[in-house]
């Protein structure tokens, strides 16, 4: 592709992407694709001979596009927002096109040096101690497993690091029933086995109970097992519920365990001054994860990853073979040294073009006005007879479901509730996912996305009502 034809095709896909973005609720929220239909479209074998864009983008659109879940339409309340914008897209077009590898500072020095200051921005807009350090990640999933690197090298003296498992299978990592599963995922790779993460009680609202942290602590103890981890959450997967970091850290710092905290979703909400509290006893924590690329208009992926003691994570990831090194390793921040990839993109410049395009205020309007969204909503569901709310809603979350008057039954009340939701996803006008909270059948609203307003949350509404009218 020469220059000529890569502008011509650039500024027809940039007005693809644009009418896109402006009309995305044209479109099924829900693929309503059968597994394989996308797969039988698409030749088994790469072409010999290159083909020209025109059939290219034509064939995305014919055969594509219907295979794709629209995670930026309006109506999209599933999962957890993973939203975008102008400026991010714009910004991840130019890291595209510069093509970048920010492994050290050497091989792109405004990239490290840009990175250092959105981080330090974005610590600055949700309060996190300027104590801490950051660095960009691919997912809080990566963050987490660093995390637990970083416990493991402290409590094994960074003696797993050279010599292998030295901690046996007797470290323990404690979190409670409703963190997110990559604790667990982070737990089996890095070594510490999944029966070592601990199950934490809860308490009415869903939240880590530390009297119930301090008592495993001293059972494993007793026990003659080595705790070295708590991963405490900041708006947990299902239901958004909120650890109090400030009562753990004096739990964790008892027994000198590293606490890591993961507000992968709801540490955006903290740049609301209003919900600051989220963030409340951060300096008890070791390291703290989240995600831009969640509910921050950035699209994926984009995670921010702080730590308290950089050198600790350096010395936990570190490894300078011959080529890597260079004349300068002693005055700038090498990233390849704060994590687990060595090749890193160059994710801090979608992330400058969000914080300046938008501005701090603009981006606490639209998380506010979710959060408003997201309390209208649970007021309509408190309000009506048939409908049960589930849980509090601190941050964007609604769990709700269908009950009707006379229906007790908890299996009737699943089956209920899940026709509903496989009706509204089917119908595409809206798309919802559901969870079990204490075993019961939830359904949740997530409001996050950029273009989401009342009146799709209202639409929302009214699809249910009719889903549960049959
Ligand atoms: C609380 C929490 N932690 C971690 C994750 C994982 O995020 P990522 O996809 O960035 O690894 C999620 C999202 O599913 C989450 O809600």
């Amino acid at each position: 592709m020469d220059a000529a034809e890569f502008r011509r095709h650039g500024h027809e896909i940039i007005d693809w992407i644009a009418d896109y973005l402006e009309h995305a609720d044209r479109y099924p929220v829900m693929a309503r694709t059968r597994p394989g239909e996308i797969r039988d479209l698409i030749p088994a074998s790469a072409p010999e001979a290159g083909e020209d864009m025109e059939r290219i983008f034509a064939d995305f659109q014919r055969d594509i596009l219907p295979g794709v879940t629209h995670w930026n339409h309006p109506r999209f309340f599933a999962y957890f927002p993973a939203n975008n914008s102008g400026p991010s897209i714009l910004g991840e077009l130019l890291s595209a096109g510069l093509g970048v590898n920010a492994m050290l500072w050497q091989t792109s020095p405004a990239a490290t040096e840009l990175e250092e200051r959105v981080v330090s921005w974005l610590a600055q807009l949700v309060g996190i101690p300027d104590s801490f350090s950051g660095v960009i990640q691919d997912t809080a999933s990566t963050a987490t497993l660093c995390a637990l690197l970083c416990a493991r090298e402290k409590t094994t003296a960074f003696r797993t690091n050279e010599r292998g498992a030295v901690g046996g299978d007797t470290l323990r990592i404690y979190a409670s029933g409703e963190a997110h599963s990559s604790i667990t995922k982070g737990a089996r790779i890095a070594g510490f086995g999944a029966d070592n993460v601990v199950a934490v009680g809860i308490d009415g609202d869903r939240a880590l109970d530390p009297g119930d942290l301090a008592a495993r602590i001293e059972a494993d103890l007793a026990a003659g097992l080595t705790p070295c981890a708590v991963v405490a959450t900041v708006g947990t997967t299902g239901c958004t519920a909120i650890d109090p970091v400030g009562l753990i850290g004096p739990v964790a710092r008892r027994h000198n365990l590293w606490l890591h905290v993961d507000a992968a979703l709801a540490g955006t909400a903290a740049i609301l001054p209003e919900k600051r509290w989220l963030f409340n006893g951060l300096a008890h924590a070791d390291s703290v994860v989240f995600n831009p690329h969640k509910w921050m208009f950035t699209n994926f992926d984009c995670s921010a990853y702080f730590v308290r003691d950089p050198e600790h994570l350096e010395r936990t990831m570190a490894i300078h073979p011959e080529y890597l090194k260079t004349g300068r390793d002693r005055e700038v921040t090498n990233y390849m040294d704060w994590g687990i990839q060595l090749g890193r993109r160059f994710r801090a410049l979608k992330l400058w073009f969000v914080l300046r395009n938008f501005g701090a205020r603009k981006i606490r309007e639209m998380v506010a006005a979710h959060i408003a969204l997201a309390n209208d909503f649970a007021a309509w569901v408190d309000a009506a007879p048939d409908w049960e709310r589930l849980a509090p809603v601190p941050v964007n979350t609604v769990c709700f479901r269908c009950k009707p008057a006379g229906m007790t039954n908890e299996d009737e009340l699943a089956a209920l509730n899940r026709e509903i939701l496989d009706r509204v996803n089917q119908a595409g006008v809206i798309y919802l996912t559901h969870t079990r909270l204490d075993e019961v059948f939830t359904l949740r609203l997530s409001v996050g996305q950029t273009r989401t307003t009342a009146e799709h949350v209202a639409t929302a509404w009214t699809e249910l009502q009719k889903a549960a009218a049959g």
